[in-house]
């Protein structure tokens, strides 16, 4: 019996460091982080996007989380500098991502800025890279006679030669897919967050 209360006891005195070692400190430590004065909040149409970003998986293959010098390349790769944990005051759930199939994304609207570039990739991503594995997402689109799309003022997509649909048809976007292009174009996380080095 003696033995027993011993490792209860001691379970329960691994599990109590563990959660404040890794729950209860790290909340202390930012949960007063104050957004940086240039982060906009998410408009609704972005979180809309945000949304259909969460429900395909992006960031199974996607990470938002450029790394200190330090600790990787991520810089030289274009990626943008560090992020910090006010970057991410108003994202809820974060997704802040653990694998990097593809590049890293916190960045991608300052790197990628073209609306076009980014729905036409979505369609077909072999399109604008060749050779490249992630999946593409049709569903996020419709094909239709282009005298229809025409008629309701809508605008098809400019697809590379050899990827748009067969004579006569045009491809527009959903209101999934140009929502979550208005997501990517605003993660834009470039600014400044420490003060200028003051010169001697
Ligand atoms: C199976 C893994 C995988 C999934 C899932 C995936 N991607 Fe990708 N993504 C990649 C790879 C690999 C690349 C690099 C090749 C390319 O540009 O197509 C990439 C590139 C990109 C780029 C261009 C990045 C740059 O720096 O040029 C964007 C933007 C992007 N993905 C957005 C998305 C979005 C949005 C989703 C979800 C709808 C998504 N990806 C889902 C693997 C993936």
């Amino acid at each position: 019996m003696e033995n027993e209360i011993k490792l209860a006891s001691g379970a329960m005195v691994a599990l109590g460091v563990a959660t404040a070692a890794l729950v209860v400190m790290p909340y202390l430590q930012v949960r007063d982080v104050p957004a940086p004065a240039k982060l906009k909040p998410y408009t609704e149409t972005q979180l809309r996007g945000r949304q259909v970003y969460v429900a395909n998986g992006c960031v199974y293959c996607h990470s938002q989380q450029p790394r200190d010098r330090g600790l990787g390349p991520d810089l030289q790769r274009g990626w943008g500098r560090a992020s910090v944990p006010g970057d991410y005051v108003y994202d809820k759930p974060h997704l802040l991502g653990s694998m990097r199939t593809g590049p890293d994304l916190f960045n991608i609207g300052a790197r990628q800025p073209s609306k076009d570039w980014h729905l036409g990739h979505l369609y077909q991503p072999r399109a604008y890279v060749k050779d490249s594995i992630m999946p593409s997402y049709p569903y996020l689109f419709t094909v239709k006679d282009a005298a229809e799309a025409e008629r309701e003022g809508e605008r098809p997509l400019a697809l590379p030669p050899g990827f748009g649909p067969p004579e006569g048809q045009v491809v527009v976007p959903r209101a999934e897919a140009l929502d979550l292009v208005k997501y990517l174009q605003a993660l834009d996380h470039t600014y400044p967050v420490l003060p200028a080095p003051v010169q001697p």
